[in-house]
């Protein structure tokens, strides 16, 4: 190795030490005489003193470094003169004395500083990913994602559980996004699919007995990107024979609780993981992936105002819709911008508009409350008793501002769900050193597609009916729940997962239901519905999306933020400028010709 120690490892124990350092010059400062570089390397920073008196050369050397340069340093480790140390820094109370140098090869000045937290534009840092990389903040991202696998590949060993890959060149899995599609060169005009998840292959290895599968698994999605959302992304893919939906809640309870008491011991979390129906989740949250961090839940008014004047709420019941809301603690106060703001927010998510009444300015007791302290365009519709019966429902005292939404149950609930996140995250209410997780269960097995005017399943195709709900699929499949259960963490859907069908004759139904000729199911599922027919056992699974899990650990708001060379919006690679066009002759060998657009 061209060095001894790394920069960040020095401390006092070193003190006499000859050293030999490499690594990147952070920062590089002339004091006259004495020059002082701060030279980084993974581990961290140690300041690199270079004295004319000690050595003229390295000092020269010294004199035309810039920073980003890589520069190789032996000297001698020696405590700094008192009053010069730095706290703030690992090895703030020593310096190394440079006696030798050699710069190992020089940088252009880089687009971006590496060596502050400052804001930079996205685009810059994706084309320059490699220095972006550099920077303590995406290091720290880096080593925190390779802690999380590793302890994950260390705990499911230990569990009984191997790790098998699969492969990634296959036939189209459905998974509800479109496919990456890769041309075969050796067979015209057929196409490999990317898997958008390994959730056929995983259900194949058990039937081909391996019992208990993982796979930190890359999976490709031709979907919009989001800040949750990439192409390829990466999941912990898990499935095990003759499990049932309490195994795997509870083997994910244990990893996810010792894997954040090991890589983030700083975090709170708790044990166990709540478990909350899906109706129960839109009814009460507005989402079935909701931030348990925080209460602000959403309470049904209907039965309150069903006998008001106002014709919004009138007109909603009357159409077989609901009326809800929820409260904001202290913001009565609220400017006409800021409601505007928060009427936008329920617009965007499908309301016809929002209704707030704030309820008097200064705190304390409804009691107290009258008819002039009530500000709200519904006001001169409701009487005072009604309009405390609704803050009663809320909760709410005099002071706090309430959110109402009128009309169809799935857009209330939708448009209430946005507007508690939103008041959560304005309200500071959510603890940023916790993590809450829970799990969603008790899913509808279909839901009904308007665009297709079909069915189609709620997750993927193969999880399997509640036993008791099977004779359902005959008679009113919409009322069939599922054997699914989501993992869902402050406000994030981390895994889905379910117990699968095994059985060759149900599994044919369901595709059946979901509009399948025979034809297509045995086409695209034929490979695994004969494999059912030779002793497939029981089995289920589940699968967290790890960007999602570092993301949350990391405290990062994107998953772009835990992958090392993620895609950007438009689904492009910008330090490599992917996708790029190919030459003719590629596209001839593929056997495909470009059409004239
Ligand atoms: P599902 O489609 O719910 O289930 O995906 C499981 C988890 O993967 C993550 N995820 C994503 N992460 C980043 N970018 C994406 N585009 C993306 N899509 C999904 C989420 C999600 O919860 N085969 C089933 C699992 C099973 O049934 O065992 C599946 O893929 O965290």
């Amino acid at each position: 190795m061209l060095k001894s120690h790394s920069c960040g490892e020095l401390n006092r124990k070193h003190i006499g030490n000859q050293v030999t350092l490499a690594g990147w010059v952070d920062r590089r400062r002339d004091h006259g005489g004495l020059i002082f570089i701060d030279l980084r390397d993974r581990e961290g920073v140690v300041q690199v003193v270079f004295n004319p008196e000690t050595s003229a050369k390295s000092c020269q050397l010294a004199n035309g470094m810039r920073n980003e340069y890589v520069v190789r340093v032996s000297g001698q480790v020696a405590p700094r003169p008192p009053g010069t140390e730095n706290p703030r820094l690992a090895t703030g109370e020593i310096e190394v004395i440079a006696h030798s140098t050699e710069i190992l090869n020089k940088s252009k000045t880089p687009p971006f500083y590496i060596n502050e937290e400052v804001e930079v534009d996205e685009s810059l840092r994706f084309k320059y990913r490699y220095l972006d990389l550099r920077r303590n903040r995406m290091k720290a991202n880096l080593i925190l994602r390779h802690r999380v696998v590793k302890f994950i590949r260390d705990f499911l060993d230990k569990k009984g559980f191997i790790e098998v890959e699969t492969p990634v060149l296959i036939k189209s899995t459905p998974e509800g996004a479109r496919d990456y599609l890769v041309p075969s060169r050796l067979q015209p005009g057929k196409f490999y699919a990317l898997p958008q998840s390994p959730q056929q292959l995983k259900q194949l290895l058990m039937v081909a007995g391996v019992e208990k599968y993982f796979q930190i698994a890359r999976c490709f999605r031709d979907e919009d990107t989001r800040a949750d959302r990439q192409p390829e992304f990466t999941q912990l893919d898990i499935e095990m024979s003759f499990a049932e939906e309490e195994d795997i809640i509870n083997l994910m309870e244990e990893l996810f609780v010792s894997m954040v008491r090991a890589v983030k011991p700083e975090i709170k979390v708790q044990k166990p993981f709540p478990r909350i129906a899906y109706a129960e989740a839109m009814a009460r949250f507005g989402t079935d992936k909701p931030d348990l961090r925080f209460g602000l839940e959403i309470k049904d008014l209907s039965d309150i105002v069903t006998q008001s004047e106002f014709a919004v709420f009138r007109n909603a019941l009357a159409e077989g819709g609901r009326v809800k809301g929820i409260c904001a603690p202290g913001c009565a106060g609220y400017s006409r911008g800021q409601l505007e703001e928060l009427n936008r927010l329920a617009r965007e998510n499908g309301a016809e508009g929002l209704v707030t009444i704030a309820l008097g300015t200064s705190g304390g007791s409804l009691g107290k409350l009258t008819m002039d302290e009530v500000k709200s365009v519904a006001a001169k519709y409701l009487r005072l008793d009604q309009i405390k019966q609704i803050a009663e429902c809320l909760s709410a005292n005099a002071g706090d501002l309430l959110l109402i939404v009128a009309g169809k149950t799935k857009v209330v609930d939708n448009v209430l769900g946005e507007l508690r996140q939103e008041m959560g995250y304005r309200l500071k209410l959510a603890d940023p050193a916790q993590l809450v997780f829970a799990f969603i269960t008790d899913f509808p097995l279909f839901a009904w597609g308007e665009e297709v005017g079909r069915w189609e399943p709620m997750h993927h195709p193969f999880t399997a009916p509640k036993e008791a709900d099977v004779p359902l699929l005959d008679s009113a499949p919409e009322k069939a729940r599922s054997r699914h259960y989501d993992l869902v963490c402050n406000g994030c859907e981390i895994a889905g997962g379910s117990i699968r069908i095994h059985n060759s004759r149900l599994q044919r139904k369901v595709f059946r239901l979901l509009g399948y000729t025979d034809e297509e199911v045995e086409e695209r599922f034929g490979h695994l519905l004969k494999a059912f027919d030779y002793g497939a056992p029981p089995h289920g699974g589940i699968a967290p999306g790890l960007d999602r899990v570092v993301m949350l650990l990391a405290g990062e708001e994107t998953i772009r933020e835990v992958i090392a060379f993620p895609k950007n919006q438009g689904a492009a690679d910008l330090t490599f400028d992917a996708p790029a066009t190919v030459s003719e002759e590629q596209l001839t060998e593929l056997h495909l010709r470009l059409r004239d657009e």
